[in-house]
């Protein structure tokens, strides 16, 4: 080759190499994330301009001040970029995605998704770490905005659950409360008369003990009904788990219910397994599974005109407890029973449900191992079907009723 050859050749390449670095300005200027290079020693070796936008820092920055990035790091976060700067000395490979906050140039915190990966040379040696970060603010920002809301439809549904059950414990409350009252004040009103000596003799034993064993009776069943109360505020479904009877959970929750069932002219019939399953789980959980079916099939009575039953079974099938909760209302459309235990989804009237029963039944029952099935057609009602595993060794004892 000639020197009038080789010249043309140089220049050939010059003009390729310029093409070449044409591409790669273009696309690290315009990439959106802020990208780095340091070498095994730590020292910046190229940024990308975008570092601009995240940080508020142009890239001359960074090369004059090589600390930059430590100083912007939020204080909180120090360790974090320590550590994995450390790293960077070493050959080993990284995978490890990180997250750090940054105090932009305008006095805001950014959060930042990072990954890097080690850079080699032709010959595979080490030059170093490439680095991407990410600007995730508003990306967690909505996050954070959608779990607020997530958490402020939950509380409104508790609150939702929590009307129908005030519903229904001022109605049981009130008529052992008016016995307890009534014969409270006859005592008022006799016992002084009966202290009086000319009185005694018409003091009546019998009927004495009789209103204050009603009285009684009556305190005792206020008693049990706060107890069952309280069962619905055990809240956590996932800790301590016990052997809870099923069959006492449906008691307890229609007869809370019964009020609301019997407004919406409902009939409740109950076939209870005499073997008297028990499952382990949490009574308050349960008890808020049963009632989330019970008004799920009440609601969906609401268009039939003719008789409205529910009716609720439990029985024993090998290993397995189930509770069937079976209704003669509107059915479910196949298209939406992919999507009855999606948070959220409601074909009800705003305000009338949140969509987060089923999900928080599904959430409680796959705790606990278990499955919830359903069967429905359009216009034949639903049957929702719980199983889960039986408590082994535990006392049985006869059948149970209940109506509403
Ligand atoms: N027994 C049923 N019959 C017909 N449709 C049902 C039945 N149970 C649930 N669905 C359908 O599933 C949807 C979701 O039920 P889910 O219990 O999750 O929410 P919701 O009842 O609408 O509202 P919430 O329970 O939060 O008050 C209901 O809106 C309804 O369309
Ligand atoms: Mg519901």
């Amino acid at each position: 080759m000639d020197s009038k050859q080789a010249a043309m050749e140089l220049e050939r390449l010059y003009q390729d190499l310029s093409v070449s670095e044409q591409k790669f300005k273009t696309v690290a200027d315009y990439t959106s994330n802020w990208e780095y290079w340091i070498n095994p020693s730590g020292r910046l070796e190229w940024m990308s301009r975008a570092c601009q936008k995240v940080t508020g820092y142009a890239e001359e920055e960074f090369f004059k001040d090589q600390h930059l990035l430590e100083s912007i790091t939020h204080p909180e976060d120090a360790t974090i970029i320590r550590d994995h700067l450390i790293s960077i000395g070493s050959n080993a490979p990284c995978t490890e995605e990180i997250e750090f906050r940054i105090i932009h140039r305008d006095g805001t915190v950014r959060q930042i998704q990072h990954t890097c990966q080690s850079v080699h040379d032709a010959s595979g040696n080490y030059l170093g770490r490439r680095s991407a970060n990410r600007d995730v603010t508003s990306q967690k920002q909505a996050e954070k905005e959608k779990h607020y809301l997530q958490a402020q439809m939950l509380q409104s549904a508790k609150l939702a659950s929590i009307g129908t059950l005030a519903a229904g414990v001022a109605h049981e409350i009130n008529n052992p409360l008016t016995i307890l009252l009534g014969n409270l004040s006859v005592l008022v009103e006799q016992v002084p008369i009966w202290m009086k000596p000319e009185f005694r003799e018409r003091f009546d034993v019998l009927a004495f003990q009789k209103r204050v064993q009603h009285m009684e009776e009556a305190g005792n069943r206020i008693a049990a009904i706060i107890g069952t109360l309280l069962n619905y505020s055990r809240g956590d479904c996932g800790t301590y788990p016990c052997a809870v009877d099923l069959n006492q959970c449906v008691v307890e929750t229609v007869a809370f219910c019964k009020t609301l069932l019997q407004k919406s002219g409902v009939e409740v019939v109950c076939d209870l397994a005499p073997e008297r399953p028990f499952i382990v789980g949490n009574i308050g959980c349960l008890n808020q599974v049963v009632m989330n079916l019970l008004t799920n099939a009440r609601d969906a009575m609401d268009s039939v005109t003719g008789e409205r039953k529910i009716v609720i079974r439990t029985r024993c099938q090998g290993d397995l407890s189930q509770l069937i909760v079976s209704d003669d209302g509107a059915g479910i459309p196949g298209a939406d029973v992919t999507k009855i235990f999606d948070p959220f989804f409601s074909t009800k009237s705003p305000g009338k449900g949140t969509g987060l029963g089923l999900s928080i039944v599904h959430t409680i029952i796959s705790k606990w191992e278990g499955s919830i099935e359903v069967q429905s057609k359009p216009g034949e009602g639903a049957t929702f079907t719980v199983s889960l595993k039986t408590a082994a060794a535990l006392p049985k004892a006869s059948s149970q009723k209940c109506a509403a």
